[in-house]
């Protein structure tokens, strides 16, 4: 019998591990601050060349003419909701029924905003055109998730994208882009930033996800949106009075990591063959379109566990913390590769993936 969060602590004594930059640990913060310098002023609710610069610099990554700082995404894509729905006068929004803010957000959007969701597509595919032409409803926004997160990270292709975005712009609806994951699925479009996001109206993205910054999210769209968000994120009391730690963070890492997707994205393929072979394990997507993707087991997460920790003791490499439970035959996790990948001699990977597949046989 083993205890509940066996699986966690031999995943966080392993040597290697597949996912991930590493330990969300206060390096992190050190190695960012390491060479700056400390004369540099703080930036004051918001506003101050430190927080501005930053601002400017991801505007311009983005494409968009402006963007804010805010201490999570949670809070940021409530906000730009809310002012599409303001500006509309229509107090309902279409999303995925996965989607964040559905699920994870403790209904945030329809709570502290009265606004009201129309879920799209069914929970096990993207949102496809017709899924958009075929609503019955009259909303203000459309977020389109991307990648979508709770499958796996699936992606619709581009052309669909385009052709959603033409859509909203010829019937006045305004689009969002939830890019937590932006800069992750830049490799499979073979597209910049900006090229997607001329798609949308308004896009936040994460700074802590493939870019690895300690937390805080980026909101970006033209001035008059970005201005109006402002005022919401005092509203919020998002406004902190120092954000300099996160920005000085989202700066150094992203100047680390923005680049890096390529590799994360082929090393994600790599990684999803390696489980596809072994018998009672797959991957959604069968062959990842961003650094992420979810493995499955055809087998209940009882038995699933006892195989891991071998994996892990024998190998020295962990493949996840924890394992989420479908039925009471089958389970999964979700894998984002990061830095660690790379560090793992292929040989032990090969040993890894042989031991596996002979476990779960
Ligand atoms: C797809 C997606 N959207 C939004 C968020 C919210 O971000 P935050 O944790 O900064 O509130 C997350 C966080 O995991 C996410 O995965």
């Amino acid at each position: 019998m083993t205890n509940k969060n066996a699986l966690f602590d031999a995943f966080k004594q392993t040597k290697y591990q597949v996912a991930g930059h590493g330990p969300r640990n206060i390096q992190v913060l050190k190695d960012a601050l390491e060479n700056v310098d400390g004369e540099q002023e703080s930036d004051m609710y918001g506003n101050g060349k430190i927080i501005e610069d930053f601002q400017d610099k991801i505007a311009n990554y983005l494409g968009k003419e402006s963007t804010v700082f805010f201490p999570s995404g949670t809070m940021a894509q409530q906000i730009a909701l809310r002012i599409w729905c303001d500006d509309k006068g229509i107090k309902k929004v279409a999303y995925h029924p996965l989607c964040h803010m559905e699920i994870h957000e403790q209904d945030g959007l329809k709570k502290l905003h009265h606004i009201e969701p129309v879920l799209l597509a069914d929970k096990d595919s993207v949102i496809r055109l017709e899924d958009v032409v075929n609503m019955e409803s009259d909303v203000a926004c459309i977020l389109l998730e991307l990648p979508q997160r709770e499958i796996g990270g699936q992606l619709p292709d581009y052309q669909t994208l385009e052709r959603i975005s033409a859509y909203c712009r010829n019937n006045g609806i305004k689009i969002h882009l939830d890019g937590a994951r932006l800069f992750e699925i830049l490799p499979y479009y073979q597209k910049s930033a900006a090229e997607v996001c001329e798609l949308f109206d308004s896009v936040y993205i994460s700074i802590y996800k493939g870019i690895g910054g300690i937390a805080g999210a980026i909101l970006a769209g033209e001035k008059d949106f970005t201005e109006k968000s402002k005022v919401w994120k005092r509203r919020h009391g998002g406004d902190l009075i120092s954000f300099y730690p996160y920005i000085v963070s989202a700066d150094y890492y992203f100047d680390q990591h923005a680049d890096k997707m390529n590799q994360y994205y082929e090393e994600a393929k790599e990684l999803a063959a390696f489980f596809n072979e072994c018998g009672s394990v797959s991957t959604k997507p069968n062959i990842p379109v961003s650094n992420m993707f979810h493995v499955h087991f055809d087998m209940a997460k009882e038995d699933v566990v006892p195989v891991l920790l071998s994996v892990y003791k024998e190998t020295g490499v962990g493949l996840a913390g924890n394992l989420q439970e479908t039925s009471d035959k089958k389970c999964y996790f979700e894998i984002s590769i990061g830095n660690k990948y790379s560090t793992i001699p292929k040989e032990t990977l090969r040993k890894v993936f042989q031991m596996l597949d002979e476990k779960v046989k």
